[in-house]
């Protein structure tokens, strides 16, 4: 059943991006379509902002947009804030929620994400909730534990394949240039897998488990080739057409 499993390469652009950077997803777009990239799904999470322009580049390519977060509620007084269902309107496909940004720099709890992730739903957009330990959390030996309790908090009932995708990013490997071995990443992929399946069933064994956290071209193939990793959320270097497409290229 695992090997059925189709990887999704995303990558999320965080608080980077002006509309000159279209063209930089325009190469991307471009060379999935000339053949550059592996066998996978695509995605690149822009800012809002870039949202309608993106979709709008992508619209006959096998390439999706998924935007950075959502507020709970479909709509009303939040000033600043973006629900689900505009994220949608605006050409997504999918929002990333509870990413360890938001969860440090927003105080955004297991609670908060897994409304997020019902919100995505009713707005019939992929949730890619993100998990992960801090680097104290690890060096503590608490990495498995600490995971499988965001996973139990995050994930609300009712997620399948088709509607939620998991993003397993150690914090301590975010921007850093460090990451697990390969075998730190089967541990913990293994496990958030078990999980799915106890809850999920059959859903949960064809979930997908993306590794994040410092992946670039040059360690794609030994991080996202591991088993249960199926495939990845790149920061920095889904910034760059040839970076993400490099990437990608490890399911090739
Ligand atoms: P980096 O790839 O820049 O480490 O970021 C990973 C990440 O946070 C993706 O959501």
């Amino acid at each position: 059943m695992a090997a059925a499993i189709k990887p999704l390469v995303a990558g999320n652009w965080k608080m980077n991006g002006l509309r000159a950077s279209e063209g930089e997803f325009r190469k991307m777009v471009e060379g999935s379509i000339a053949g550059a990239s592996g066998d996978c799904d695509l995605m690149i999470c822009p800012p809002a902002t870039l949202l309608a322009s993106l979709s709008a580049i992508a619209a006959d390519a096998p390439f999706s947009v998924g935007a950075q977060d959502c507020h709970v509620a479909q709509k009303g007084a939040h000033t600043g804030d973006l629900s689900a269902e505009m994220l949608k309107d605006a050409g997504a496909a999918a929002v990333i929620v509870g990413h360890s940004e938001r969860r440090a720099d927003h105080g955004e709890t297991d609670e908060v994400v897994a409304a997020k992730a019902q919100a995505a739903w009713r707005a019939e957009l992929l949730a890619i909730i993100c998990v992960g330990e801090t680097e104290a959390e690890r060096k503590a030996g608490e990495a498995v534990a600490v995971v499988a309790r965001q996973i139990a908090g995050s994930v609300p009932d009712g997620a399948t394949a088709e509607n939620t995708v998991i993003a397993y990013e150690p914090v301590w490997a975010i921007g850093t240039g460090l990451t697990p071995t390969p075998g730190d990443v089967a541990d913990i992929h293994k496990s958030v897998r078990e999980e799915l399946v106890q809850r999920f069933g059959a859903e949960g064994e064809s979930m997908r488990i993306l590794y994040g956290g410092s992946v670039k071209p040059s360690n794609a193939v030994e991080l996202l080739t591991v088993a249960n990793v199926n495939g990845a959320l790149v920061g920095g270097a889904s910034l760059k057409a040839e970076d993400f497409l490099g990437i990608t290229a490890a399911y090739s």
